[in-house]
């Protein structure tokens, strides 16, 4: 990955970060995910008074890319903290959405996370070794 892409992925992470619905939380999150032919899909979480129809920003983003007929991916970048504050350390993907990229991502797939100052690449081996998978 180049310092560019990792750059604006991480910028428009923010931005979507920024239209999270985390009233019970507090804990607002972000993701843009780069398409292989370059198209960027964002999504924050979106939370529910019931709790579990709650949906992490991660999976917004991949369900949309992949409703409007993506199913090629190369990275996404996830940032994510205290509503209303300034990052100030790294948030890691939720084993349901390893999971969710797992369907749709091979293990070279890029995880770009965030604190702020420092950037940190993984790939979904990484995040996810010894998959579940049909
Ligand atoms: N959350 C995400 O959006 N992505 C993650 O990978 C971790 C957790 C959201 C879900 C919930 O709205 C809030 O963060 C606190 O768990």
């Amino acid at each position: 990955m180049n310092n560019e892409t990792i750059s604006m992925l991480i910028k428009k992470a923010n931005e979507a970060r920024a239209k999270s619905y985390c009233p019970y939380s507090g804990f607002a999150v972000g993701a843009a995910l780069l398409c292989a032919d370059g198209t960027v899909y964002t999504g924050a979480n979106i939370e529910n008074a019931s709790y579990t129809p709650t949906i992490c920003a991660e999976r917004v983003a991949f369900f949309s890319a992949v409703h409007d007929g993506h199913r090629d991916f190369t990275a996404i970048a996830i940032v994510g903290g205290k509503k209303d504050c300034e990052i100030d350390s790294l948030c890691t993907p939720c084993g349901v959405c390893r999971q969710v990229m797992s369907e749709f991502c091979k293990g070279d797939f890029n995880i770009i996370l965030s604190d702020g100052v420092t950037d940190s690449v993984f790939t979904l081996d990484d995040m996810l070794p010894h998959r579940f998978s049909l």
